[in-house]
C-alpha cells in the first residue's frame, strides 16, 4: 500500500510538524557527519517553498540523566541547518511549554523552527521513547499536519512518529527521504531485479540473523566477510584461531549454511585473511588463507584474493545490497577488504547499488563513493529491520493514499 506523500497535503499556511532524524555524531559541539541534515533538505525546502510554516524536530543520542541534556542539544544541528537552508531556523530549548507554543504562533508562512531534542521528555518514565499517550497528542497539538521523513528513527514506536500520527489522522504523509528509502530498500525486498547480491560485513551473525533468513528467500548469492565470517568458518571445519566467534551461533551457521544450499543460494566466503596476533593497527600483520589460520592469530579483515572473488560473484548482478564492513576498517591496515568491497560495488555498471547505512554508509561516504551508489540509506537500524522484512512502525502509522477506486 502506498503512503501518502508531502506532495498530497495542501500546506500553504499550515503549521506542519516534521519529524527528521538528526541524530548525528557530535563531539564537542562540532557536528562530525551532516549526511542526516543534508538527506532531510529536499523536504523542508519543499514545504518552505509552498508557504508552510514548519516545526522540524528530532532525537540526539538517547537521555539517561540530567547530566546528559549537555552534550545532547540539537542547537548545533539547527545552526548547520540555517547553513544549509540558507535561512534562519529558529532554536526553542524546550521540548514542550509557552516558549515553544508563542513560537510557533508566531511563525510567518516559509518560516521555520526547530525545538529542542525530544528525547529529553526520556528523562520522566521514558514518555518519549514509551509513546506515551499524553506527549504525542501534545505535540500533534502544536501542528495542523505531519511529515514523518525520519527513515532512521522508523524502526522505532515513539511519541514523536508514531504518537503525533495516531492524533493527526487524515493529516499524515511520508517525506521525500522516507519515500526515496522505501522505493530502493522495499524494491529490494518486495521485487529484486535479478541476479540479487549481498553482501553482509560487521561483527556478529547474531546481529544479522533475521536479515540472513530472509535473504535466503529473495538473493541469488550471499558473500560474507566481516567478523562473522569466522563463526561460519568455524561451522564449516577451519580454525580461526583468536578470531571473534560467536560459539552459541555455530549450529545456527550451520543450519544457515544447509538452508541455502538446500534454496540453491550461493553463499560464499572469504578464502583469504589479513591476520595479526593483536587487535591493533601497528602489529605485525600478513594475509593467509583461511586454511591456514594459526591458533594465536586473529583474522582482522578479508585478504586480497577475497575482494577478487567477491568482484567476480558480483559480476552481472542486477540488484546488490551491502550491509556491514569487510573488516576492522577503523583501522587502517584493516581496512582494504572494505574498500575493495565498496569500489567493486561502485564500479558496477547497470546494478541497482544500495548500502543499508550504519558504518558501510560511512565507509561508502568516507572514500567519496557517495554520488556511486543508487541509494545509501540513512537508516541502520531501522534499514537492517526493514531488509529482515518487518514492518516498520513509523511508516505503518502514516496515511495510506487513496487508489481511487473502490478497494478501501
Ligand atoms: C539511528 O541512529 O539508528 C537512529 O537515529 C535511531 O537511534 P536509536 O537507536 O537511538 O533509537
Amino acid at each position: 500500500m502506498k503512503k501518502k506523500t508531502v506532495e498530497d497535503l495542501q500546506v500553504l499556511g499550515k503549521k506542519v510538524l516534521v519529524r527528521v532524524d538528526f541524530n548525528v555524531p557530535i563531539k564537542e559541539g562540532v557536528i562530525k557527519d551532516d549526511n542526516r541534515i543534508k538527506a532531510a533538505l529536499p523536504t523542508l525546502k519543499y514545504l518552505l517553498s509552498k508557504g508552510a510554516k514548519v516545526i522540524a524536530f528530532s532525537h540526539l543520542g538517547r537521555i539517561k540523566e540530567e547530566a546528559d541534556k549537555k552534550s545532547k542539544t540539537l542547537l548545533p544541528v539547527s545552526k548547520r541547518l540555517a547553513e544549509l537552508l540558507g535561512q534562519e531556523v529558529k532554536f526553542v530549548p524546550q521540548t514542550r511549554g509557552k516558549e515553544l507554543e508563542d513560537a510557533i504562533s508566531n511563525l510567518k508562512n516559509g518560516e521555520i523552527l526547530m525545538f529542542e531534542n525530544t528525547r529529553f521528555e526520556d528523562l520522566d518514565g521514558k514518555a518519549e521513547s514509551k509513546n506515551n499517550p499524553e506527549l504525542g497528542k501534545y505535540w500533534a497539538s502544536l501542528g495542523d499536519m505531519f511529515v514523518n521523513d525520519a527513515f532512521g528513527t522508523a524502526h522505532r514506536a515513539h511519541a514523536s512518529n508514531v504518537g503525533i500520527s495516531e492524533n493527526l489522522k487524515g493529516n499524515t504523509a511520508v517525506g521525500y527521504l522516507m519515500e526515496k528509502e522505501i522505493k530502493f530498500l522495499g524494491g529490494a525486498v518486495d521485487n529484486p531485479k535479478k541476479p540479487y547480491v549481498a553482501i553482509l560485513g560487521g561483527a556478529k551473525v547474531s546481529d544479522k540473523i533475521a536479515v540472513i533468513e530472509n535473504l535466503i528467500e529473495k538473493a541469488d548469492k550471499i558473500l560474507i566477510g566481516g567478523g562473522m565470517m569466522f563463526t561460519f568458518l568455524k561451522a564449516k571445519g577451519l580454525n580461526t584461531g583468536k578470531s571473534l566467534l560467536e560459539e552459541d551461533k555455530l549450529d545456527l551457521a550451520k543450519e544457515i549454511l544447509a538452508k541455502a544450499e538446500a534454496k540453491g543460494v550461493k553463499l560464499v566466503l572469504p578464502i583469504d585473511t589479513v591476520v595479526a596476533k593483536e587487535f591493533n593497527n601497528d602489529a605485525p600483520h600478513k594475509t593467509v588463507s583461511v586454511e591456514d589460520i594459526a591458533s594465536d592469530d586473529m583474522g582482522l579483515d578479508i585478504g586480497e584474493k577475497t575482494v577478487e572473488l567477491f568482484k567476480k560473484e558480483l559480476e552481472g548482478a542486477k540488484t546488490v545490497v551491502w550491509n556491514g564492513p569487510m573488516g576492522v576498517f577503523e583501522m587502517s591496515n584493516y581496512a582494504k577488504g572494505t574498500i575493495g568491497v565498496c569500489e567493486a560495488i561502485a564500479n558496477l555498471k547497470d546494478a541497482i547499488t544500495i548500502i543499508g547505512g550504519g558504518d558501510s554508509a560511512a565507509a561508502a561516504i568516507q572514500l567519496g563513493y557517495s554520488d556511486k551508489f543508487s541509494h545509501i540509506s540513512t537508516g541502520g537500524g531501522a534499514s537492517l529491520e526493514y531488509l529482515e522484512g518487518k514492518v516498520l512502525p513509523g511508516l505503518a502509522a502514516i496515511d495510506n493514499k487513496s487508489c481511487g477506486c473502490s478497494c478501501e
